[in-house]
């Protein structure tokens, strides 16, 4: 049952990310956050390099019909899901603290463990847990069109810098013990109008691909790999972004209701995480927590959990 005017939601996701929030100040940088993007892209001269630029944007913009599960060209249908990179990179990757990629061109590649990550490296991971996906080949086009847009965003922030509003809003560790059973309070009270009863979001109507509001579980959803999928980054994002529109200056959740809401959205089943776990790095800036040592790693505590001990086929209801 859904309760809400998706209007309102449509209207809501538009607004998301202008205004408040883009005014970062800028500790240590001179660097500025980027800013009017979408008119400096409509600027650019013709030629190739635009059009890599600007297929990028769409790649993240408009995922599902481009590489996502139900992409018009089957022979790009990468994502296993037809979320969009933008559903939760917000505003084509420019929205403060919900990862955007104005300072991802300048930490790459990042060593981790000794080991160098590409960006190549990072974008398959989201492509291979967010979209629940096959990683794109390295050397196509849409892996050069990402890359292009992401250089694109970055293009003025200086080598090694994050600029402030770079990768998830640092969050307080929660006063009491995160639980799901209070997350499904404030599920209902602040997320259940747009994300449904069953997190099944909104789907845009066909022929459109995509949706209006995203899943937040299901087997539509993300995987168990993904980084939204820790409830460490799940509350850092939701407490900074959700309900969609909210400036991060003034969260409408409180510290604990975040991690409670997190852990109510992560122990609803999803699509398994592939065997490997993402050696890619995940950035808190400042997060007082560590993060879980593997992708397989649940939340530090639940007070309930779901039953996913597989079945023997034959056995009965
Ligand atoms: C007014 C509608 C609205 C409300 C209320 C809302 N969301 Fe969202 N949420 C959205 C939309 C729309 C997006 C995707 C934005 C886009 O694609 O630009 C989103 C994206 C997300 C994402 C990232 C995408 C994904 O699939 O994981 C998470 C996580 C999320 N919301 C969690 C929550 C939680 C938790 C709450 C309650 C605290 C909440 N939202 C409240 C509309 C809403
Ligand atoms: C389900 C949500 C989700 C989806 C869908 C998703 N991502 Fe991500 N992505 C994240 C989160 C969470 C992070 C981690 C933030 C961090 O490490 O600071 C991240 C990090 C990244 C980073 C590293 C950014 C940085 O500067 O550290 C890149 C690059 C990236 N994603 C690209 C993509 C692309 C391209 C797509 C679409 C093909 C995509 N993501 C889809 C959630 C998502």
């Amino acid at each position: 049952m859904k309760t809400v005017a998706w209007e309102l939601c449509i209207a809501l996701a538009a607004v998301a990310g202008v205004g408040a929030g883009y005014l970062l100040s800028e500790s240590g940088t001179t660097a500025r956050y980027p800013s009017n993007v979408p008119e400096k892209i409509a600027e650019l001269p013709p030629g190739p390099k635009t059009d890599l630029i600007r297929y990028g944007r769409d790649l993240v913009e408009d995922t599902p019909r481009l590489i996502g599960k139900g992409a018009q060209n089957p022979a790009l249908a990468y994502g296993g899901n037809n979320l969009s990179c933008q559903n939760c990179h917000l505003n084509g990757g420019l929205r403060p603290f919900a990862a955007p990629f104005v300072s991802t061109a300048a930490s790459f590649p990042m060593l981790v463990d000794n080991r160098a990550i590409a960006l190549h490296d990072r974008i398959n991971s989201c492509v291979r847990l967010g979209l629940n996906g096959k990683p794109l080949p390295e050397d196509g086009r849409e892996m050069a069109a990402l890359i292009a847009y992401i250089e694109f965003l970055g293009k003025d922030t200086p080598e090694g810098v994050r600029l402030p509003g770079s990768g998830l809003m640092p969050i307080a560790l929660p006063s009491e013990l995160p639980s799901a059973r209070r997350g499904v309070t404030v599920y209902a009270q602040h997320c259940q109008s747009c994300h449904g009863q069953n997190g099944e979001g909104a789907r845009k109507l066909p022929p459109e691909i995509g949706y209006y509001v995203p899943p937040l579980w299901g087997e539509a959803s993300f995987n168990g790999g993904a980084g939204m999928g820790q409830i460490a980054y799940a509350a850092s994002y939701i407490r900074a972004n959700m309900p969609i529109g909210v400036d991060h200056e003034n969260p409408v959740l409180s510290v604990q209701e975040a991690w409670d809401v997190a852990a109510y959205m992560i122990v609803h089943p999803r699509p398994i995480a592939p065997a490997q776990g993402p050696a890619e790095p995940m950035i808190i800036e400042e997060l007082p927590v560590s993060p879980p040592p593997d992708a397989a790693g649940g939340p530090p505590v639940q007070e309930f959990v779901p039953d996913r001990t597989p079945r023997p086929a034959n056995a009965g209801p």
